[in-house]
């Protein structure tokens, strides 16, 4: 696949297919995620695959249990995160919900879940690389999927559950979600443009040429 294809339209999937991900195409998406750039080359990275039914079944009532704790958060504004003008950003955030509500009554069916553990992840910055990897190793192999930190309200269950040595320092970043999607591939654009979001010399300078839509994916290549 086309490096660019996979950049374009590796969007989040929150619906799939229960079929499993055979071990080879899990193999080659972790052999590429070991591939990306960390700091220091130090590795300190640990990936666990999770497809045993009765442990999913119990991820997935953490699951709710965590998404309901964000959501109270979400409706009470104490969730420390900047967001967008929640008026603004409504549709979207339905969208997100939507799609959410929907993984999370299907968690169970989900054929795949990858936990990336870390020592010292640097606030992301030393696993994310590898996490994208994994996303797009996956898209070339028609796996679809989605990134979630929402477990982290129930952090001490999940790695209670999944063995984890924390007296060692690992840490969970995120759980992927993986699986062959129902819907279709697109490009990922409800995007703000790259002129919205750039500037060019000093921060109060456009960024120009402006940049209206996606260069890649709209005139059929
Ligand atoms: C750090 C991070 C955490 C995320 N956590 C969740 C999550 O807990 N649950 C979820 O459904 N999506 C999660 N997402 C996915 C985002 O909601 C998604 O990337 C965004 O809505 C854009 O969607 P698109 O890539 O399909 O256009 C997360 C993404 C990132 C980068």
């Amino acid at each position: 696949m086309d490096v660019r294809e996979a950049l374009y339209t590796t969007r989040m999937m929150r619906r799939m297919r229960p079929d499993p991900i055979p071990v080879d195409v899990q193999g080659r998406i972790l052999d590429a995620a070991i591939r990306a750039p960390n700091g220091g080359n130090a590795q300190r990275w640990h990936f666990l695959a999770v497809d045993d039914p009765a442990l999913k079944a119990e991820l997935a009532t953490l699951y709710r249990t965590a998404r309901e704790r964000e959501y109270a958060e979400i409706d009470a504004g104490t969730l420390g995160r900047t967001r967008h003008d929640p008026v603004a950003h409504a549709e979207t955030l339905g969208r997100i919900k939507k799609s959410g509500d929907y993984f999370t009554e299907h968690f169970e069916e989900i054929p795949l879940l990858l936990f990336v553990f870390a020592i010292d992840d640097h606030g992301g910055a030393n696993i994310y690389p590898a996490i994208w990897s994994a996303l797009l190793a996956a898209r070339a192999e028609g796996v679809g999927g989605t990134i979630t930190t929402v477990l982290r309200y129930q952090a001490d269950e999940v790695v209670k559950l999944l063995g984890v040595p924390t007296d060692e320092g690992w840490q969970m970043t995120a759980m992927l979600a993986l699986g062959y999607p129902l819907g279709r591939w697109g490009v990922a654009a409800n995007r703000r443009p790259v002129h919205e979001v750039s500037s060019r010399n000093r921060w109060d300078r456009p960024y120009t040429p402006e940049i209206p839509s996606p260069l890649w994916g709209t005139s059929g290549d």
